[in-house]
């Protein structure tokens, strides 16, 4: 049992020691297999990974073409993103969810990616991260990604229930695709879905 000084997920803090001692159980290690037929399947979007951790997907959406940004406000999960990047490590940027801004003039947003960032935070939080989503996109954009349903009080991970996924987005999103996922790590095997929400006008 590893036995950790920082107690609260939203501080950068619980997320620098858990990365600096190499315990990151939800680390896939790869790009699941959705995105990566996403990214097959459509035209470049402009797009944010918000919690990017390790920063696989920056990977797949840049060698792609995309316009992607990773964000994460741990320096040691974002000294490991740009690690993992590579030659794409510029579009890994240490910053808060919650305060980050697209640059001026920049393209809006087209796409966020979700995976394990929301059940990473208090549920608590929950409403405040839907609210974030919904500001960054526009009409029409995607909040794409892996969602985790689970009814355990403890964590992270939190898991949430559909019918409390439903209330936190559908004011502002329209679910447009739900599908089981079947490459799962173990910590979110059976539980997670891989779904696409579509911003509302
Ligand atoms: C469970 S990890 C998931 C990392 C990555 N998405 C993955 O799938 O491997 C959650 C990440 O969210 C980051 N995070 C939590 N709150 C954040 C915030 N307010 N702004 C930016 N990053 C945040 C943490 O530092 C951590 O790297």
């Amino acid at each position: 049992m590893v036995d950790f000084t920082e107690r609260d997920p939203a501080s950068p803090a619980f997320w620098d020691e858990r990365f600096a001692r190499q315990f990151t159980p939800w680390d896939r290690g790869a790009v699941p297999q959705a995105l990566q037929q996403l990214v097959a399947g459509s035209a470049p979007r402009v797009s944010l990974i918000p919690g990017c951790g390790a920063a696989y997907e920056l990977v797949c959406l840049a060698e792609a073409g995309w316009d992607v940004t990773a964000i994460d406000f741990s320096p040691s999960a974002v000294a490991t993103g740009k690690a993992v990047a590579g030659v794409h490590a510029a579009r890994v940027v240490q910053a808060d969810f919650f305060a980050w801004q697209p640059a001026p003039a920049s393209a809006p947003l087209e796409l966020i990616y979700e995976r394990a960032f929301l059940c990473a935070l208090p549920p608590a939080m929950r409403a405040q991260v839907a609210a974030r989503w919904a500001t960054l996109l526009p009409p029409g954009g995607w909040l794409a990604g892996y969602f985790f349903f689970d009814d355990q009080p403890k964590g992270p991970p939190f898991g949430i229930s559909r019918s409390a996924l439903d209330a936190l987005l559908q004011a502002d999103f329209e679910c447009i695709v739900d599908a089981p996922v079947s490459d799962s790590i173990a910590v979110f095997a059976g539980k997670e879905r891989w779904m696409i929400w579509q911003r509302r006008a």
